[in-house]
């Protein structure tokens, strides 16, 4: 009998997306073909009031950063990079934090939402406090990513490396939720909100002076229709994007990106695709004339992270297990975290334009995209459309 979650979740109820993400489980993706399946944050959000607060706290705790320059060394750089991982806060985003906080050669930007979740995650994986400070950034708030590049440039110090990693998934939700823009929240939070990020923080980029400025931009092999998890329903799909481009407000447009109706598993990975996209068309547009590295990446299946946290009980329980035991698709946070770093910093990683995996034994290639994730056209349309939605255009 083929082994699978579906038959183990298959309760009554809303589990609708559930059950179709968990049913191809069984298959073997020990090949790298993973399934990412996530879930989302439902969060309270912070009230302006304590939003001020902590945005004043993220700047005082700013400081100029150490440059240590060794003169007999002409051009060598040997400061600290700086790097900004947004989603610091917990899974992935905080064990890249900690790897490359840990190497001692890299000053990490927290930009999170809860100030105090991402203060306390920071302590507790045992970040030292020379090496991070957190800011806050909400990305479902056009208003709070412009505050946040505002006070990131108040504080002086430069940027190297931007990881565009938090993302929200809601596999279960019924009735979307919206940013404070009025965007339907999955695609708003991670791809929206990142793009702005990118475009307010790109000339800090080209500003910097160390030897290897990068963009990365976390994908997912679940937008990759080319794999067997990318084939699980529902089918990430940016069809004409006529949704995205009324806006994903549900009012005169459809929150879906093709303008189908709501679906929360596939706003998450039509999202991932609007990811993909993006950072190769950065890489069209920007890499030859400021020699930034553009990249995307799938860090394997992080089966424990929160990502996972708005998935049925069951679910959660069952899903780790199954990865580490059946599929033997899992990943631990820590060497996702090693991962994500290697594309930080490592300096043979350095190709523009690249998503990158890891095989079995953890060694990084460079993996193919889907037709659609790869779509020069689309690629410009998402570009065009996004930069008139975040008031760029
Ligand atoms: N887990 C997997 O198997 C897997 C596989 C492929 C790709 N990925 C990708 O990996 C990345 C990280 O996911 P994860 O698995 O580490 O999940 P996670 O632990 O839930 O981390 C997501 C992070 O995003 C933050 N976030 C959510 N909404 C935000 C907002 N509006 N503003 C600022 N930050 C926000 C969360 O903040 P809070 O802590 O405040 O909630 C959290 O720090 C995502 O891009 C995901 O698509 C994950």
């Amino acid at each position: 009998m083929a082994l699978s979650i579906h038959n183990l979740v298959n309760l009554p109820g809303k589990t609708t997306a559930t059950l179709k993400d968990s049913t191809l489980l069984g298959v073997s993706l020990s090949d790298h073909r993973k399934v990412d399946f996530s879930s989302s944050a439902s969060r309270s959000k912070l009230t302006l009031t304590k939003r001020k607060v902590l945005e004043t706290q993220a700047v005082a705790t700013t400081s100029t950063p150490a440059v240590t320059r060794v003169p007999s060394e002409g051009k060598k750089t040997l400061r600290k990079g700086t790097v900004i991982i947004t989603g610091a806060s917990s899974g992935l985003g905080l064990a890249t934090a900690k790897a490359l906080a840990e190497t001692g050669k890299w000053h990490v930007i927290m930009a999170c939402r809860d100030f105090l979740k991402a203060e306390r995650a920071a302590k507790s994986a045992g970040i030292s406090k020379d090496n991070y400070t957190v800011m806050h950034l909400d990305l479902a708030s056009f208003d709070s990513v412009r505050q946040f590049v505002a006070n990131f440039k108040q504080s002086g110090r430069p940027l190297d490396v931007l990881v565009c990693n938090a993302a929200v998934y809601q596999p279960t939700a019924q009735e979307p939720t919206f940013t404070a823009d009025g965007i339907e929240l999955s695609v708003g939070t991670n791809h929206l909100g990142h793009f702005l990020l990118s475009r307010l923080l790109l000339d800090d980029m080209k500003q910097s002076d160390y030897p290897s400025k990068r963009l990365i931009i976390v994908g997912s092999i679940t937008g990759n229709t080319n794999t067997l998890a990318g084939n699980v329903p529902p089918k990430a799909n940016l069809g004409d994007m006529r949704g995205l481009a009324g806006g994903l407000n549900g009012l005169n447009s459809s929150t879906m990106i093709d303008g189908d109706k709501f679906d929360g598993a596939k706003a998450y990975k039509d999202s991932k695709i609007c990811n993909m996209l993006t950072m190769q068309e950065f890489h069209r547009r920007y890499h030859e004339e400021t020699g930034i590295t553009f990249a995307s990446l799938y860090p394997g299946c992080i089966a424990t992270t929160g990502l996972f946290r708005e998935h049925i009980p069951l679910f959660r329980l069952l899903f780790p297990p199954f990865q580490k035991f059946i599929t033997k698709g899992y990943v631990s946070e820590d060497e996702s975290g090693k991962r994500l770093a290697q594309v930080v910093s490592d300096p043979s990683l350095t190709k523009s334009g690249v998503y990158w995996s890891w095989n079995k034994d953890s060694a990084s290639f460079e993996n193919q995209l889907s037709a659609e994730a790869s779509d020069v056209s689309k690629a410009r349309k998402v570009w065009e459309i996004s930069e008139k939605l975040v008031g760029l255009a």
